[in-house]
């Protein structure tokens, strides 16, 4: 079993198998170190830590993950607050940082003899419809190899090999772009407040979501096609608390942009989730926007549902759930899209001609204001914002 990708999906997935006996090979583009220091997500889902805990893959987030359970609007009509963990189904997010998950997951499949080969790049994936798909890769020394396998598993991300070697036409792709751009930061300071903070601002959105006690992510809706460079770290801050009403609701804590990067908010989603013996999951499989955290709960998720078709498959002899494993992923899938799509529309106005952004601005000042006081409406928000 050929698995390309360590990241959430690669290493679940690796780790899964491997613990029920089955032959599998992780090939991955970066450095070990690289993949270790790689800080992306960081709220895991109840239903994410359950999965890990299922496995015996949560020693690491119990010892040092932090439940989190309330979370803070800040709008022109005045700042709300929400104790999701005691709404809804009542769950809470664990944070525990995703170089931190990974690394987690790693050492944990590395120990108990699981084969990794880094600085190993998946080139192409080629006859996936047949019973032996080859993938060609170049190694680490420059060399251009090939490795064969009954079954690929594409966990290579958005950009990946297993994406690119999917014949047109094959798949079909579904393609929002949100026309919305987000300069996401991460600052060495500790958190502003003790809730994640979403911030509605006629000048553009801004988010603040805690990671470690060191180190925070923040967020700023900028325009298409801006530089991550573009704007000096005063002008980050002032801009941030601007938008943050630091001068009605205290202070923003500073500290050093450690890491930048913009990213267009686009969603995309690949249907069915295989091809032949080519199978996705995570952000090979699709891609959600970050407003609502779920990229790396979706992924464990998969992993684990293709864990359990592929061993049906390999060790029982029963190819059924690898025929449904698409339809159950596309499910889960589809429900995430559809909160994170209701949660861009809260936090931003709607691009378009003046009047429908004014209509558009009054339904998200609505939307804001039914969270804001109804409990069915935040039982209903608390269940899809933690759940997966
Ligand atoms: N060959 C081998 N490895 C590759 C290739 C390739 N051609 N292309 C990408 N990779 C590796 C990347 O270096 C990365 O380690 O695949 C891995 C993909 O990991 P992620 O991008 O984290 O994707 P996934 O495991 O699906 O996790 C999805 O986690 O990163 C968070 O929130 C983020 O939604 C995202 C979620």
């Amino acid at each position: 079993m050929l698995i390309l990708g360590a990241g959430p999906a690669g290493l679940t997935l690796g780790n899964l198998l491997h613990a029920s006996g089955i032959d599998c090979v992780v090939l991955e583009r970066a450095t070990r170190p690289q993949v270790q220091a790689r800080s992306r997500a960081g709220f895991l889902a109840a239903n994410t830590v359950r999965i890990l805990e299922r496995h015996g893959l949560a020693e690491g987030l119990r010892l040092r993950g932090r439940e989190h359970a309330t979370c803070e609007f800040r709008t022109e009509d005045g700042r709300f607050r929400l104790d999701y963990g005691s709404l809804g189904r009542g769950e809470r997010h664990t944070v525990h940082p995703q170089h931190e998950l990974v690394t987690d997951l790693l050492t944990h499949y590395l120990d108990r003899g699981g084969r990794a080969y880094f600085g190993t790049e998946a080139l192409t994936v080629r006859d996936a419809d047949g019973t032996r798909p080859t993938v060609t890769v170049r190694e680490a020394d420059g060399r251009t190899g090939t490795w064969r396998s009954r079954y690929v598993a594409g966990c290579d991300g958005r950009h990946g090999a297993a994406r690119r070697s999917i014949p047109p036409g094959a798949v079909r792709r579904h393609h929002l772009d949100h026309g919305l751009s987000w300069l996401g930061l991460l600052a060495e300071a500790p958190p502003s407040l003790d809730a994640v903070a979403y911030a509605v601002h006629r000048r553009g959105f801004a988010g603040h979501m805690a990671r470690t006690p060191e180190v925070t992510r923040y967020y700023l809706q900028c325009e298409r096609g801006t530089s991550p460079d573009a704007w000096s770290e005063d002008r980050i801050w002032d801009e941030l608390a601007l938008r943050m009403r630091a001068a009605e609701y205290g202070p923003l804590r500073r500290g050093r942009i450690a890491h930048r990067a913009v990213v267009d908010l686009a969603s995309d989603v690949l249907e069915p989730l295989r091809h032949g013996a080519l199978l996705l999951a995570g952000d090979a499989a699709s891609l959600l926007s970050p407003s609502a955290a779920k990229g790396a709960n979706l992924a464990v998720l998969e992993a684990e549902l293709l864990a359990g078709a592929l061993i049906d498959d390999l060790r029982h002899g029963r190819p059924e759930g690898l025929a449904g494993y698409s339809a159950r992923c596309l499910a889960h899938i589809w429900r995430a899209q559809e909160f994170s799509q209701w949660m861009l529309r809260l936090l931003h106005g709607a691009p378009g001609p003046a009047d429908e952004s004014s209509f558009h601005d009054a339904l998200r000042r609505s939307r804001l204001a039914s969270l804001a006081t109804s409990r069915s409406c935040q039982d209903w928000f608390a269940e899809h914002y933690v759940g997966v």
